[in-house]
């Protein structure tokens, strides 16, 4: 195989690479191929930075400096993404909609839906860990009849509808990306007989009521599942409109480990989930805890449904 940077020296390549392991949650070979980006988008500067190697420390000259610095914010902005490589996440939806054309059994489909898991950040990092994510819930509660995911991504994949013990009734699954709830409106032929209904709106906009079937008057759960920091760092003045969720109980959780740097910030975190438990008046009935993700189930008082109450009797928008 030919060296990928045949003019970089090796050993500055590999602590470079390795510099920007510690500090980033990223392979070797991903961050390898952002330096050979960074140098190789810039020939010229390139050899006027070796023109002095090896009898100078290149790694000391300011334009040296400055395509490092370019290219860790490049791979700093590139994990802040949840879904990176929106070609493969393409290719799988294409994949996706193919094979629920030919079967209606999500057995048939298991392969691109564990492939799709894989292509977004936040179901990528408990891949392995779903069975245990689910015996978890399983333990804490009987399985619930109907669901509701806030700020769902493409969680609801991984919902285990295959099996007749676990399969809800319903399960409505909202998030803000467009993308993620198309994958979700194509998929949800597969998770028959439960009733998934995919919506793309921000939670700004949520009118809770509509969510609700007739006669419903609220969901089995919510699930907001890494969630609520993103709200209280991207859009904190929607906090107070999550806590009317219409639900009598709520699965919140947070990441322990940051999705961009190798620093843990469960104790932060914890602290934003904590902070939404009190705004909410709601009462911790279980802890929940897998590799990077922990949280609470909380029961929910009368204050955190009434809206929705309220609202109930011009519901139906998507039943
Ligand atoms: C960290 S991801 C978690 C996804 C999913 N809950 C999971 O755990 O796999 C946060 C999700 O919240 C969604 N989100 C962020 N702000 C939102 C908003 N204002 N309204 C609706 N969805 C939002 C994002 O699009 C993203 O899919």
């Amino acid at each position: 195989m030919s060296h990928p940077f045949p003019e970089l020296p090796e050993a500055i390549l590999t602590r470079e690479v390795s510099a920007i392991c510690d500090r980033y949650r990223i392979e070797p070979e991903e961050a390898g191929k952002f330096l050979e980006h960074g140098f190789y988008s810039q020939p010229d500067l390139l050899s006027k930075i070796l023109e002095r190697y090896p009898d100078g420390d290149i790694t000391k000259r300011r334009d040296y400096k400055a395509i490092i610095k370019s290219v860790r914010k490049k791979v700093y902005y590139h994990l802040r993404q949840y879904q990176s490589d929106s070609q493969k996440s393409g290719e799988l939806k294409k994949q996706l909609e193919h094979q629920v054309a030919s079967s209606s059994d999500i057995h048939q489909s298991r392969q691109v839906i564990q492939d799709l898991l894989m292509s977004h950040i936040s179901t990528k990092e408990r891949s392995d860990d779903y069975p245990v994510f689910y015996k978890k819930l399983f333990d804490m509660i009987e399985p619930p009849r109907t669901i509701l995911d806030v700020g769902c991504g493409i969680h609801p994949l991984s919902y285990p509808f295959g099996e007749v013990e676990t399969c809800p009734d319903i399960y409505a699954a909202t998030d803000k990306s467009q993308d993620v709830i198309e994958i979700l409106k194509i998929f949800s032929p597969l998770a028959k007989p439960t009733r998934l209904m995919p919506v793309c709106e921000s939670i700004a906009d949520i009118r809770w009521a509509d969510y609700l079937p007739n006669g419903m008057d609220s969901f089995d759960i919510a699930f907001m599942l890494k969630l609520i920091p993103v709200i209280c760092r991207q859009d904190r003045d929607i906090l107070p409109h999550l806590i009317n969720v219409p639900a009598r109980r709520i699965l919140i959780t947070a990441s322990a480990e940051a999705m961009t740097r190798r620093k843990n910030i469960r104790r932060r975190e914890d602290r934003v989930l904590r902070d939404f438990i009190e705004l909410a008046g709601g009462n911790i009935i279980g802890k929940f805890t897998i590799t990077n993700e922990f949280g609470y189930l909380i029961r929910m008082g009368a204050g955190g449904i009434c809206q929705s109450r309220e609202h109930a009797a011009d519901s139906s928008r998507f039943y």
